[in-house]
């Protein structure tokens, strides 16, 4: 009988250290503290280090986050390739070609062609003729986007046409922080695919790839009638 009255009693004992324990230390979930919580398990949670935007007395201008000494590039950001980036030849003239680490082929067109209709024909339209939708909404422009097939702009080299896509131009403003730099020479090579459409002659075609007369498509055929 005595045995078993105790056999609760004892197995309570260690139970209600454990409560004590935890609400000398926790408290209960939920109730309110001015005290910062006991952080019993620190892992690697405290260290003595910098974090960014902090205070720290060690420098003179109190300040944990250092500038990078002046002149410094970080990796892969020192763009001394001045075709691919300014588009210009050494002797400092506007290239008139792809850089050589750019390949002109139809990918490349067709990244230039969805990058120009993305950026430039909203303004500029769609084929190029300075009527992109923008001009014929919203009252109008103080400054006309340029017709890129206008007698003026069409003997400008390639390197030119990105340029102006990078820097912008008079009234127009560049693109180099919105179109990664290949994108802009895609563009480039797009604007003067357009330009070349409206000025291509049969002979400009080189041998052996003249598409034969019976593979022409409808619309030429009705041209060609009508010429
Ligand atoms: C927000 C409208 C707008 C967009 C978008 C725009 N342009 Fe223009 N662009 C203009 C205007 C306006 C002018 C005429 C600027 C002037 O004469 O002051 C112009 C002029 C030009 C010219 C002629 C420069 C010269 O020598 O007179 C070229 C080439 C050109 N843009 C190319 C581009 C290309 C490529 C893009 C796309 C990356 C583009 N533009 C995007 C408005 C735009």
């Amino acid at each position: 009988m005595t045995l078993t009255s105790n056999r609760p009693a004892r197995a309570a004992a260690p139970l209600l250290a454990l409560a004590a324990v935890m609400a000398a230390t926790g408290g209960c979930r939920g109730s309110r503290s001015e005290d910062p919580p006991v952080h019993l398990q620190q892992n690697m949670d405290f260290q003595e280090r910098g974090d960014a935007q902090e205070y720290n007395g060690f420098f003179a201008d109190g300040r944990v986050m250092r500038k990078p000494p002046q002149g410094t590039v970080a990796v892969g950001f020192l763009k001394d390739d001045d075709h691919l980036y300014r588009g210009r030849n050494l002797d400092g003239t506007l290239a008139d070609a792809l850089p050589p680490s750019m390949k002109l082929d139809e990918k490349l067109l067709n990244r230039g062609e969805a990058r120009y209709n993305i950026y430039c024909a909203p303004c500029h339209g769609d084929t190029g003729h300075g009527d992109g939708p923008v001009t014929r909404r919203g009252g109008g422009f103080s400054v006309q986007p340029a017709n890129l097939h206008m007698a003026r702009l069409l003997p400008e080299s390639l390197g030119y046409y990105f340029h102006v896509a990078t820097n912008g131009k008079g009234k127009m403003r560049g693109y180099k922080a919105q179109i990664p730099v290949e994108d802009r020479w895609a563009i480039a090579a797009w604007v003067r695919t357009l330009q070349v459409s409206h000025t291509a002659k049969a002979s400009d075609i080189p041998a052996g790839n003249a598409p034969s007369p019976s593979a022409a498509a409808p619309t030429d055929t009705k041209k060609g009638a009508a010429q």
